[in-house]
């Protein structure tokens, strides 16, 4: 494995057990993410995307295969270990914000800082230098529900880059906006992840985005095709 390797699944398969039945989401995902390198799947609704971020993110434990994270097999890590390796290595970005409703933009931005253990006043600090960088330096101390859904995005973007992650994992991050405040917020993820040197991997209905990526994968019957 080469040392720019950030991730790397091996025929990853996920099937849900209900009751009676199974239904086979992923069947057999090979993927290869190094430093630097923008990934975007599409796929019908339904057809898997966000089970496989939510594996890939090490959320979700596939029924087979591995999932390498910085050359970390996840599988052979303690729950508490997954949470350092995602601290660590990933940035999320989620179609709804997923921001903490009680806390300022300013305080969400600087939490995962404050995870790491990252004293208050530097996480305070760079949290509003990131916010700044989204153009929300005017919105620090406003919580969520003040926000407009376009900064409510902004502020997640700033959230999930605070921590210069090797990986960004963004599931729709555009798919709850107008199309022009989704052009906006398409244009920073990429300008933000070229200026920090960041691979960004995301999954999207939205085929003009998409076309963007390095990368185009179509995710359908568990399996990716580059197009
Ligand atoms: N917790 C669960 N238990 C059982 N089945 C599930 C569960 N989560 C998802 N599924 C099923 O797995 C399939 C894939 O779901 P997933 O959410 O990954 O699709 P998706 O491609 O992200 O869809 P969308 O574009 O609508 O977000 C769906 O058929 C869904 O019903
Ligand atoms: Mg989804």
């Amino acid at each position: 494995m080469s040392s720019s390797n950030v991730l790397q699944a091996e025929m990853v398969y996920v099937s849900y057990v209900e009751e009676e039945h199974s239904v086979d989401v992923l069947r057999g995902i090979d993927l290869n993410i190094d430093s630097t390198n923008t990934i975007a799947i599409t796929g019908a609704s339904g057809s898997g995307k966000s089970t496989l971020l939510h594996t890939l993110g090490g959320l979700m434990k596939p029924t087979r295969g591995e999932v390498f994270l910085v050359g970390e097999q996840l599988s052979q890590l303690s729950p508490r270990g997954i949470g350092i390796a995602r601290n660590q290595n990933l940035g999320f970005i989620y179609q709804f914000h997923h921001l903490l409703m009680e806390f300022s933009a300013l305080e969400n931005v600087a939490m995962p800082l404050l995870i790491r253990g990252i004293s208050k006043n530097e996480a305070r600090e760079r949290a509003s230098t990131m916010l700044e960088s989204v153009s929300l330096s005017h919105r620090l101390d406003h919580k969520p529900a003040q926000l407009s859904g376009g900064e409510r995005q902004r502020a997640a973007v700033a959230r999930a880059l605070i921590t210069k992650p090797a990986l960004v994992l963004a599931d729709e991050p555009t798919g709850n906006l107008d199309s022009k405040t989704a052009q906006e917020i398409q244009n920073l993820m990429f300008e933000l992840v070229e200026a920090e040197k960041l691979s960004l991997l995301v999954a999207t209905h939205d085929s003009a985005f998409a076309d963007q990526f390095e990368r185009h994968y179509r995710l359908t019957e568990g399996r990716l095709s580059l197009l």
